[in-house]
């Protein structure tokens, strides 16, 4: 085994770790109403850069819980169809289970590693992921699994985290943390939420993979998060898994005085119903 595939097989198994792990799909499932909310603005940016219309069959990758597929669903209409995938059968069950309560038709939820798609051929229109796209391990073989279920007239369309220094959402809730730990910037290769957050980078893989009319745009927009600070401090603490060994790995004194640095920054985006600290988001896309 080469030491690069051996680095992929390390990789890939602690994406497997984090998104599998039960606390987080619990956390996931439960938050997912109101995610969905909080990322309505980033989720329109998705359908728009995607060309999402009525009557698309749409497959969505590492959709989680099911965001963004229930907006998706609504898109395409009782004539289009969602597919929503995720690598953790724990994820998909927890979609399955939310289309049943909300009587949705139009979304199949499936296990599915965006690395080796379990589908023929030119078998959608459209591909979307949000925040999905900086876990594949190797993206190139994603990509090129994304062109290949694709037909002709498709398109795909990822959103990722944009940087930290323009991500006031990130900033407020990771940087009293950041602050106060020693961290070494990753590998570029290796999965991570700011994998693709320097501008030009998703993009690149998209052209080396072969798409065409391949665009990037990186977008400051609200996240309206439905509650008070406190409620949205603790949904990041439990949905943000990667962040989280750098929030438990701080002694007892120094973690309460980031929290408290966090929820002093978000009180100043809460209207008294809504706190809304704004997001940076990578949106690229691209033809087949
Ligand atoms: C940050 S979550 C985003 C979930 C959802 N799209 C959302 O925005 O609410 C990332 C998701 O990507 C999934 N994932 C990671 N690697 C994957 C892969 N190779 N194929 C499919 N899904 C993957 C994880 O299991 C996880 O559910």
């Amino acid at each position: 085994m080469s030491s690069s595939t051996a680095t992929l097989e390390t990789y890939q198994q602690h994406v497997e770790d984090e998104w599998t792990a039960p606390e987080t799909v619990n956390a996931w499932d439960r938050w997912l109403p109101k995610q969905i909310g909080q990322f309505g603005p980033a989720t329109a940016l998705l359908a728009e850069a995607a060309g999402i219309q009525a009557g698309d069959t749409v497959l969505d990758l590492g959709s989680g819980a099911g965001d963004p597929a229930f907006t998706l669903a609504t898109l395409v209409g009782p004539s289009g169809r969602v597919t929503a995938t995720d690598l953790a059968e724990g994820m998909v069950q927890a979609c399955r289970e939310h289309v049943q309560a909300r009587g949705v038709s139009n979304i199949d939820c499936l296990q599915a590693d965006a690395q080796s798609l379990p589908f023929p051929d030119a078998s959608f229109n459209r591909v979307t992921s949000k925040l999905g796209a900086m876990y594949f391990t190797d993206v190139q073989k994603a990509l090129s699994e994304i062109r290949r279920v694709l037909q002709p007239d498709g398109r795909v369309a990822l959103v990722c985290w944009g940087a930290v220094e323009r991500n006031p959402y990130v900033l407020h809730h990771a940087g009293p943390f950041f602050a106060r730990a020693e961290i070494q910037p990753p590998p570029p290769d290796m999965p991570h939420p700011f994998r693709f957050a320097q501008p030009g980078t998703l993009a690149a893989e998209l052209e080396r993979a072969g798409f065409l009319d391949v665009v990037e745009e990186t977008h400051v927009v609200p996240m309206p998060w439905a509650g008070p600070p406190e409620e949205l401090w603790q949904n990041f603490y439990e949905v943000a898994v990667p962040v989280r060994p750098l929030i438990d790995g701080l002694s007892p004194d120094e973690r309460e005085a980031a929290i408290g640095e966090v929820l002093a920054g978000l009180r100043q985006y809460y209207d008294g119903s809504y706190t809304s600290p704004p997001g940076a988001f990578v949106i690229a896309s691209g033809a087949r």
